[in-house]
């Protein structure tokens, strides 16, 4: 879902750095024939996370929701050497091909997956974390979210993909993703003590950092 016209994105997309040959390889690959290609965060939401990444000197990297390993590739690339992205997925088969592509970069080195329902896993991990990209199971987005405001480095910031779920966010009670996101929308409306935005970047970027 993108609100912005195709044309215009089209146009931000040719005047943005390009995504490696490899991460365009990849974006192929899942488009052309992996199920729920849909879901991958595509060049515009791509260029905006790298731009983030090195303005924020980020290091650390938690990404909830691996998929294909599209966002994760991205994010790694525009890591420093020492940087690192934990990325976490219940499905192992994606992971796979996402494995398998990290594999041909320099930059695959900084990526750990850990293979576990989302909850599960961060109960494994501690420390502080400079950047956390939450784009999996929208039901647990408010405990991804709270968990991340506990680890969130000084500087950090902390982006959460889908939160205008194809608009659906603007009505109540129509099930229970888009319930859970509203859920989670309001809850960062209500935080106090952080400054946010609410981007209309393909379906919706929200942008937290404590200040
Ligand atoms: C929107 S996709 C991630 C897309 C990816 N960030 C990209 O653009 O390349 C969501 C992923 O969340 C995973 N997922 C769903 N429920 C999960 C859960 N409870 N714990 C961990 N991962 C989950 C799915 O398997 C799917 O791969």
């Amino acid at each position: 879902m993108s609100f912005i016209p195709k044309d215009i994105e089209d146009y931000c997309i040719q005047h943005s750095t390009q995504p490696s040959e490899l991460a365009k390889e990849l974006m192929n690959f899942t488009r052309a024939g992996v199920h729920g290609s849909h879901m991958l965060i595509g060049e515009m939401e791509g260029s905006v996370l790298k731009f983030l990444i090195k303005l924020a000197d980020v290091k650390k990297i938690i990404e909830l929701g691996t998929y294909t390993g599209y966002s994760a590739l991205i994010m790694a690339e525009a890591l420093p050497e020492d940087g690192k992205i934990i990325t976490i997925d219940l499905n192992p088969e994606t992971s796979k091909i996402a494995q398998s592509f990290w594999d041909k970069s320099p930059h695959g080195k900084k990526i750990q997956l850990i293979l576990k329902p989302g909850l599960e896993a961060l109960a494994t991990l501690s420390g502080e974390f400079d950047f956390f990209f939450i784009d999996a199971d929208k039901n647990n987005y408010s405990n991804y979210l709270d968990w991340a405001l506990k680890h969130l480095s000084k500087k950090g910031i902390i982006v959460v993909d889908n939160t205008l779920w194809y608009g659906k966010v603007l009505t109540a009670g129509l099930d229970k993703q888009t319930d859970s996101i509203r859920e989670h929308n309001e809850k960062v409306l209500n935080l106090e003590g952080y400054t946010k935005t609410l981007l209309p970047i393909r379906d919706g970027m929200y942008l937290i950092q404590k200040g």
